[in-house]
């Protein structure tokens, strides 16, 4: 009781603020010397054996299951199974090793709770603690940037924290874990198991795909791929709850957008969009004859998480871009997940044409640099693309910021790296898509930012199934000269736009041509005119300039950005020429 109650001092009074004040001492601080006396300091208070032969020699190159990154500064992994390390894994020893990478504890017997610091390192990516004897809960908070997350074979109590949709591994079997299954989109998730703990509840849909035997061991578990779960009383009050709620008032966006969109179609009897669950009252506020057709049901690709379209049009909506193609929404479904709805009002063109141009876009949309396409809805009056959700945001607003957020710091490798993905995601449109499929869009708008920082370009493969007759399916600004006069789109017309990206990326000025901000001018006319004036180093971001190890790389980005946006189609290198000079001009670290 005694011992409890001092430790529980500990952790909230004491151990806190000390967390807290180190948290806030500047990182220089943090060397390859301050890693040996963490590593020291953990190794002494942890009784194992055999010894280990931690002495004075090299830390980087003779201690036992220490490894430094190339330069020896740092350690970035720790690797010690088995050897017998016994009681609770000190507060502020390894959690102060915050450039490491891997940590492995296995086979061990270390007991206790898992101090906090060890999953807020900042550059932890895989933790490996199975087959020790640790208890209480797991700590409910995880870097986004955890990849493998081991902690099977323990004796971990309580419920498995919410924010876990971001890791590729996950080993929680053989706990004593209770509670639901958070229920949220696993991004990543290559691997799941969670069987024999006290799980309970229904697994959620997204990881209907994994086998049973990641499941089993549950007996309160329900629900793909273990048997189906009771009706969902709940669920089912839910429904009507919202049903009535939504009849009054707080009628979704998307709702509201698209039942309007959809009604004359519900009226004329043809179809509607509402499909009539069993035990379901009928909604007033669809109104309309309630059949059930092939006509209303989302089209899926892959195994990814289904939902209905019922479902998708209750969902909170938020509009997140008004562009040429149609309007953009956020859907935050029910069940905390989120995904991008792209409204495509002006799209003139046959169910067939459409569904072959889905198929196709599915098709180019694997790829690490391209949002991968989810799902589709055609009706004569509504098409509906589905898409992942980028909580970062847009290079556009990265680089111009947006009205609440302002300028950002952006440092040039993470220019260079978003660059690099860009054009490789280009260079895989082009490849997968054939000569005759272009993106027509590019621009920082339509590169989507993921949590590593990595581009990812979506909108691609809507220029076809727009009407010719738009008057600018293309933002000015990027579009190249030939397509303004032509309205042909080419693979020499999408370097050309990636090329105006490179100037944007290097200038952060906005390439648009608005008469009402008379100072905008093409960007690329701009820069060839800086450049043929020898002022060279006055087109970059001053952001840029404080940094002079860079120049060579920023002026040689700045060569090929010139070469894309030559004026004649012909003297435009092609995508994949541009990833190459890409990958020679960066430093390795970007690539
Ligand atoms: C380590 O320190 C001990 C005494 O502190 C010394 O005798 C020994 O030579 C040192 N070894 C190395 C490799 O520096
Ligand atoms: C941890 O293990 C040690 C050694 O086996 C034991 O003395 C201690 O009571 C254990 N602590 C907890 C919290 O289980
Ligand atoms: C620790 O776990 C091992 C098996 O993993 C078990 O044999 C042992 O009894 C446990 N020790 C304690 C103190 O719980
Ligand atoms: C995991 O738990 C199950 C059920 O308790 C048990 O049958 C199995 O032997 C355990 N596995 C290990 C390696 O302890
Ligand atoms: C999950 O762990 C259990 C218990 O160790 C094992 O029997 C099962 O095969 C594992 N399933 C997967 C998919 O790894």
């Amino acid at each position: 009781m005694c011992e409890k109650l001092v430790m529980k001092l500990c952790s909230y009074q004491l151990i806190l603020p000390i967390f807290v004040l180190l948290s806030l001492k500047p990182l220089v601080c943090a060397d390859l010397n301050s890693d040996k006396k963490a590593l020291l300091e953990f190794v002494t208070a942890v009784p194992h054996s055999p010894k280990l032969k931690w002495g004075n020699a090299s830390i980087c190159t003779s201690w036992v299951g220490i490894t430094c990154n190339s330069d020896g500064t740092r350690v970035i992994s720790v690797r010690l199974p088995a050897v017998g390390l016994t009681g609770p894994i000190p507060p502020s020893t390894l959690g102060k090793l915050d450039a490491l990478r891997v940590l492995s504890l296995r086979s061990n017997y270390l007991n206790g709770s898992l101090p906090s610091d060890l999953l807020s390192l900042p550059s932890l990516r895989s933790l490996f603690l199975q087959h020790n004897n640790f208890t209480t809960n797991i700590p409910a908070f995880f870097p986004h940037h955890l990849h493998i997350l081991d902690l099977s074979f323990n004796s971990f109590t309580g419920s498995i924290p919410p924010n876990i949709q971001y890791l590729a591994h996950l080993y929680l079997q053989n706990n004593s874990l209770c509670g639901p299954i958070p229920d949220a989109i696993f991004v990543n998730l290559q691997h799941v198991n969670v069987s024999y703990n006290n799980l309970k509840g229904s697994i959620p849909f997204s990881l209907k795909t994994f086998p049973s035997s990641s499941f089993v061991g549950n007996p309160l578990l329900c629900g793909l791929p273990l048997k189906p779960c009771s009706k969902r009383k709940l669920t089912l009050w839910g429904i009507v709850a919202i049903a009535v709620v939504g009849g009054v008032a707080v009628i979704l966006l998307a709702v509201t957008i698209v039942f309007c969109g959809l009604r004359k179609e519900s009226t004329s009897g043809e179809s509607t969009l509402q499909r009539r669950r069993p035990g379901d009252k009928p909604r007033a506020e669809y109104g309309g004859g309630v059949v059930e057709t092939d006509d209303n049901k989302l089209v899926f690709f892959g195994s990814y998480i289904n939902f209905d379209l019922e479902e998708l049009l209750r969902a909170s909506a938020e509009v997140i871009g008004k562009g040429s193609f149609g309007t953009t929404y956020k859907a935050v479904m029910e069940e905390s997940m989120t995904v991008i709805v792209k409204r495509l009002n002006q799209a003139v063109v046959s169910k067939q044409d459409f569904e072959q141009q889905m198929k196709l876009i599915e098709r180019v949309g694997h790829h690490q640099n391209v949002v991968p396409l989810r799902a589709f809805f055609y009706s004569q009056d509504e098409k509906l693309l589905v898409y992942d959700y980028y909580a970062a945001g847009s290079l556009m607003t990265l680089l111009h910021g947006s009205s609440d957020t302002g300028r950002t710091a952006f440092d040039w490798e993470n220019r260079v790296k978003i660059a690099m993905g860009t054009a490789r995601g280009i260079a895989h449109i082009h490849s997968i898509g054939g000569p005759g499929f272009t993106h027509g869009n590019i621009k920082s708008s339509n590169i989507l930012i993921d949590h590593e920082m990595d581009a990812c370009i979506t909108d691609i493969g809507l220029v076809p199934i727009m009407p010719t007759t738009a008057p600018s399916s293309q933002s000015p600004g990027y579009r190249a000269p030939e397509v303004q006069e032509t309205h042909q789109h080419s693979h020499k017309s999408d370097v050309y736009s990636f090329g105006v990206l490179l100037l944007e990326l290097l200038t952060r000025k906005q390439p648009i041509q608005s008469p009402v901000r008379r100072e905008m001018v093409n960007l690329p006319r701009w820069v060839q005119s800086v450049v043929r004036e020898e002022w060279t180093s006055e087109v970059f971001d001053v952001e840029l300039m404080r940094f002079h190890n860079i120049q060579e790389e920023m002026m040689q980005v700045l060569q090929i950005g010139l070469a894309c946006v030559a004026r004649v189609p012909e003297n435009r290198p092609t995508i994949h020429q541009v990833v190459r000079m890409m990958e020679q001009a960066a430093s390795p670290a970007a690539v």
